[in-house]
């Protein structure tokens, strides 16, 4: 195999014109200074703060300083010609924006285009202590906080996501307690996700009444689910991991209802319980686009015992297999053609739908050379195969529009620390040193031509 020299144009795989070419990052992974102007404790503060709990004892500080350093990061972005910056705002700096005010200004003034994830997992543990997504009123006050932010920066945010992966918060934050606030209880994680989804629905009505005319959606981590065999019990387990991971989330926003078997299999934790009359037309107001978060497919068989408390509600005997790949630092599988499938199966599912990568990248160690370089060969091939992906789903007709890197910086990678990195640059936490790994220049050739070069077979 070899790759056609790029001077050749007439080899490029070309992404449709406008392409929106982007990195991400999120509150707390990459801010710091978790103590200044009037911030609170979030979720997190308060689980970095459990023995054991984060890798290395890990936490909040310093994170990559983007708080205070955030200008030069954004002098980055332009180095690699970034056309947008998707960040969250930590809702316990809902005190004081300020931060914010000044990071949107400097992106516009660098040509970038900034977009806004509302909720990127860091509640305020204030709200924690009264029972969290758990509780419904969370969801309001989701909404008040939504419509503080769209009041300070909606005439300059270019796109709104009200939820970052909602089946974390919810099942990995209150089923297996493996995210903060580390609750397990298999019914408060039911609750969880319908509290979150009607946060995402009211947030929604908040953004369309200030701001009607700019984008807005949610972003969901989606994963093609396949069954290790055509066997009775593993087309089940498939079923119940695909209707766990994806639907319970998708079919409510997308077609105002629950799936049918998630419901039967979520009567006994309480699913009905929860849902009060009109909370599904709320929650499936039109959204403008789906933010997919893209990181590997599942391959799963029946018949298991879980090891510890499950994040698979009603479906803790299913045991997930490996398919052979390659893996990455996280021990996730490199699956770039999960990709094409998934935005496939969500554009012939939910027809119409405008989807956007809302982040896709891949954990590396990334040694430094003598000379200070970071030779990342394997995420470069990583990004490649799954922009290559990408692009054969529109090629199928999928409306795609635009894709986020995950992530412009090394950072907190949440419970497992400082150690996974996924930046396009590598930061030394102990100097905040930032040096654009070869993926990053690698990522500004992609953008500089919109495209890739063809590889002849
Ligand atoms: C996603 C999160 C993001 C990051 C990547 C690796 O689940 O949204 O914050 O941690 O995984």
């Amino acid at each position: 195999m070899s790759v056609v020299p790029e001077t050749s144009e007439s080899v490029t795989l070309r992404f449709p014109t406008g392409f929106l070419w982007g990195a991400a990052t999120a509150s707390f992974q990459v801010e710091g200074s978790t103590t200044v102007d009037s911030r609170v404790d979030s979720i997190w503060d308060e689980f970095c703060r459990r023995p054991g709990a984060v890798a290395g004892g890990d936490t909040g500080e310093p994170a990559a300083d983007h708080y205070r350093r955030y200008a030069d990061d954004v002098a980055l972005m332009s180095s690699l010609g970034l056309s947008a910056y998707r960040f969250s705002v930590a809702w316990p700096r809902i005190a004081d924006l300020s931060f914010y005010d000044r990071l949107v200004d400097t992106l516009l003034e660098r040509g970038i285009s900034p977009w806004a994830t509302l909720y990127h997992w860091d509640l305020p543990q204030s709200l924690e202590e009264k029972g969290g997504w758990a509780n419904r009123d969370t969801a309001f006050h989701f909404a008040e906080y939504a419509a503080a932010v769209v009041a300070r920066l909606g005439d300059r945010v270019d796109g709104w996501l009200t939820l970052n992966e909602p089946w974390c918060s919810a099942f990995a934050g209150y089923a297996s307690g493996r995210h903060a606030p580390g609750v397990q209880s298999g019914s408060a994680a039911i609750a969880a996700v319908h509290h979150l989804l009607l946060g995402h629905g009211l947030a929604m009505s908040e953004i369309k009444a200030q701001v009607p005319d700019t984008p807005a959606g949610i972003t969901l981590n989606l994963f093609p689910v396949h069954p290790a065999s055509g066997s009775e019990a593993d087309v089940d387990a498939a079923r119940r991991i695909d209707g766990l991971q994806n639907r319970i989330f998708l079919d409510p926003v997308l077609r105002g209802e629950y799936p049918a078997d998630m419901v039967a299999d979520l009567t006994p934790y309480g699913l009905q319980d929860v849902v009060r009359d009109g909370d599904l037309s709320i929650i499936s107001a039109p959204i403008d686009l789906l933010g997919v978060n893209y990181y590997r497919a599942y391959l799963v068989e029946a018949g298991g015992e879980p090891d510890g408390p499950s994040e698979w509600v009603g479906a803790e005997d299913v045991r997930f297999l490996t398919s052979g790949q390659p893996k990455t630092e996280m021990d996730w599988e490199v699956q770039p053609e999960g990709l094409t499938e998934l935005l496939v199966s969500l554009h012939e599912r939910y027809p119409g739908l405008t989807m956007y990568i809302t982040e896709n990248g891949a954990a590396y160690p990334d040694t430094l050379t003598e000379d200070g370089a970071i030779r990342d060969a394997d995420r470069i091939a990583f990004l490649d195969g799954h922009l290559r992906a990408s692009l054969a789903a529109v090629e199928r007709g999928v409306d795609l529009r635009g894709y986020f890197c995950w992530t412009l910086l090394d950072n907190l990678e949440w419970a497992a620390g400082y150690a996974k990195r996924f930046g396009l640059v590598h930061v030394d936490f102990q100097t905040q040193k930032r040096t654009p790994k070869d993926s990053a220049m690698w990522y500004a050739g992609v953008i500089e031509r919109n495209g890739l070069p063809a590889i002849e077979g």
